[in-house]
């Protein structure tokens, strides 16, 4: 997603989330995934559902026994009474035998819970009805079944719920508009991330969670109704009602789920590779929706050329939302937008305009391979995410749109962060999750800003050409899957020779060449050096002094607001260090030296014998 504002929402949200966790610690060791001990003499050891039963599972993140592989989900919003009734059957494969399901679910009444086995439904029978505990600390229900679940065959679930359209802007929401005649019209519009899918219909709502995505939706003649997927039919119900069935989805997390009931006009277009592109917009701004589509036609094609992947859905539609959040969501096939994010009128919007929005669509474009295609295997790792949208803004329109002088734009990405980053509050981009705030601080700067900079860096170190092949291999490698921070160092080290677009992995066990020594080296340097800029927070300073005919390298941990003189200072330089890759080009002669400096200490020379001129940080 873009824009911070929609973060400091998040951040409180978290915090609550989080300190459910803190009140609740339990050890959650004598819970086996099979069944609960009815008989326990400790009950205060097990969550307590809401009927009083104790929940089996006392943990925050989901068991992985059971694993969703298919979504059939039919919503049907009423714009009218705000509310929503839903019903879904998830096909889940077990691994191992268990007697309970545990689903994320936020807010949503549950009516019908039924269980049918492979045979069930090889032999149109009822299936069984299952009892539902719920664990709202967690956001957590159980299914109980009475049987336990057999390891390695698949089980339907079909849930009936229901709920009201969310106020706000999370879940599945009702937002509103006024027409120029002062009429005020409803729309009802999902956004997810990052936890949010689960108060719109009961799922496994965690990013590596992936499945496919079979989504229905009730709508009245006068409405329109969009998803990830383009409609493939219409049926009429009783009482006029209108029912769009949607093409199945590729494999994706639930939190890019996505679907809107609305009355919107749009414009379309088709990319060189054959992908429709669709803005809509309220009716009044339709108007403002061209330049959205010149962008994004252009800006898909630059990303499926770059990247050496088509997008892989059939179409792309932008939507702006009158009551949005965040600047834009990544949705899968429907970008949502806040409408200053993506309306653009030729006669009375400035330059910094036409930048915003061309960069907000820049980002989530790019987040349909970074984030959608590939997706980190966990919140904490975000910044694989939105460093990498935040850092592709850069090369894309840079490409597309070279007049908007993006590039000059991008120092400040890199200034404001470290303002932040030169604080001792900061954070490390990476960080392990453990606390409430450590946790709330994913989302901020850091990831985005601090991301996108390193990786330019990154790629100035390792040269354009090598770096795009690098996040190449890595989106090929992890398509339909997650990945994480150290999925991406290997990606960018590989030393694969020959045919790189194959899509072959050079290192893999079955292709141990003469390379493959090379590159583990390689790859342990790249490492080494990315977790200095990673794994700790700050950002280092280089001082270079001259010494006869020598220069002195030496780094300190850049600190704002603490001078040197400050007894303090040296306590706050304690540990900092830094791999840095370094450049520079002396009066003797045109080529670009490199040097990493790793030490502190200011024993690294460079040697300047007979040279004048001595310039760092060439590019
Ligand atoms: C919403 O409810 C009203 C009655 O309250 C009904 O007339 C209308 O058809 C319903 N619309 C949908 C989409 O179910
Ligand atoms: C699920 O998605 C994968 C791609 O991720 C696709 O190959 C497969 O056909 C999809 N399954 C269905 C039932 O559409
Ligand atoms: C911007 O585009 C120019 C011209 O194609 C290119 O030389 C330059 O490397 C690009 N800069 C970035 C940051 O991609
Ligand atoms: C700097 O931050 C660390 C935590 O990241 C803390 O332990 C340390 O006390 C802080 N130092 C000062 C001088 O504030
Ligand atoms: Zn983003």
């Amino acid at each position: 997603m873009a824009n911070p504002r929609r973060k400091l929402i998040f951040n409180i949200y978290m915090g609550f989330y989080c300190s459910a966790i803190m009140a609740n610690i339990c050890i959650c060791s004598q819970f086996s995934t099979s069944s609960i001990d009815p008989f326990n003499k400790d009950p205060g050891a097990f969550p307590v559902a809401t009927n009083g039963e104790p929940f089996p599972w006392n943990e925050l993140r989901l068991p992985r026994v059971v694993v969703p592989l298919h979504y059939d989900l039919l919503v049907h919003p009423n714009l009218t009474s705000l509310d929503f009734v839903g019903s879904e059957k998830i096909e889940v494969s077990v691994r191992d035998a268990t007697q309970f399901i545990i689903l994320h679910s936020k807010d949503l009444e549950i009516m019908n819970v039924i269980l049918q086995s492979e045979e069930d439904l090889r032999y149109r029978k009822p299936g069984k009805r299952l009892n539902v505990l719920s664990y709202p600390a967690h956001q957590q229900i159980a299914l109980l079944v009475p049987e336990a679940l057999m390891a390695d065959l698949r089980y339907s679930v079909a849930i009936d719920f229901q709920a009201n359209l969310a106020n706000g802007f999370q879940g599945f929401y009702k937002s509103t508009y006024r027409t120029h005649g002062g009429k005020t019209r409803i729309i009802a519009v999902t956004d997810f991330e990052p936890t949010e899918a689960r108060m719109a219909f009961p799922c496994f709502d965690e990013p590596s969670f992936k499945a496919n995505f079979s989504i229905k939706i009730r709508r009245e003649s006068g409405h329109i109704a969009l998803s990830n997927m383009p409609k493939v039919k219409t049926i009429e119900l009783e009482e006029g009602l209108l029912e769009d069935h949607f093409e199945t989805t590729v494999k994706m997390s639930t939190y890019l789920v996505a679907y809107i009931v609305c009355d919107f006009n749009s414009v379309s277009g088709t990319t060189s590779s054959g992908v429709k592109v669709s803005i809509y917009a309220s009716p009044e701004k339709w108007s403002q929706t061209h330049y959205a589509l010149e962008a994004s036609l252009k800006l898909l094609d630059f990303y499926e050329n770059y990247f050496d992947i088509n997008y892989p859905l059939p179409k792309l539609d932008l939507i702006a939302i009158p009551d949005f959040e965040s600047g834009a969501m990544e949705n899968w096939g429907l970008i949502t937008y806040k409408e200053t994010s993506l309306l653009f009128d030729t006669k009375t919007s400035s330059v910094s305009d036409q930048l915003w929005v061309t960069k907000t669509i820049a980002h989530e474009l790019a987040h349909q391979w970074f984030g959608n295609l590939v997706t980190m295997e966990w919140w904490n790792d975000i910044w694989l995410n939105e460093g990498f949208a935040t850092y592709m803004e850069l090369v894309s329109v840079n490409a597309t749109y070279p007049e908007l002088q993006s590039d000059d734009a991008f120092s400040d990405v890199c200034f404001t962060v470290i303002k932040k980053d030169s604080l001792n509050s900061s954070r490390p981009i990476s960080n392990q999750a453990e606390t409430p705030t450590q946790i709330a601080e994913m989302f901020d700067s850091v990831s985005y800003n601090k991301g996108a900079c390193i990786l330019n860096m990154l790629k100035d170190f390792l040269n354009e050409e090598k770096f795009r092949k690098g996040i190449i291999h890595y989106l090929k490698t992890f398509s339909y899957g997650n990945a994480k921070n150290d999925d991406l160092w290997n990606s960018l080290s590989n030393n694969c020779l020959g045919d790189f677009t194959s899509g072959e992995f050079c290192y893999s066990d079955s292709k141990m060449t003469s390379n493959t020594l090379a590159f583990r080296e390689e790859s342990a340097e790249l490492k080494e050096m990315m977790a200095t800029w990673t794994l700790q927070k700050g950002i280092p300073l280089v001082v270079i002094t001259r010494e006869g005919r020598s220069l002195r390298l030496q780094q300190e941990r850049f600190l704002s607001g603490v001078s040197k003189e400050d007894p303090e200072w040296r306590a706050l330089q304690e540990r900092y260090l830094w791999h840095i890759p370094l450049t520079y080009t002396t009066s003797s002669s045109n080529v670009i030296h490199r040097h990493v400096l790793k030490s502190r200490t200011g024993n690294e020379l460079i040697s300047q014998v007979g040279v004048s001129i001595l310039k760092l940080n060439m590019f």
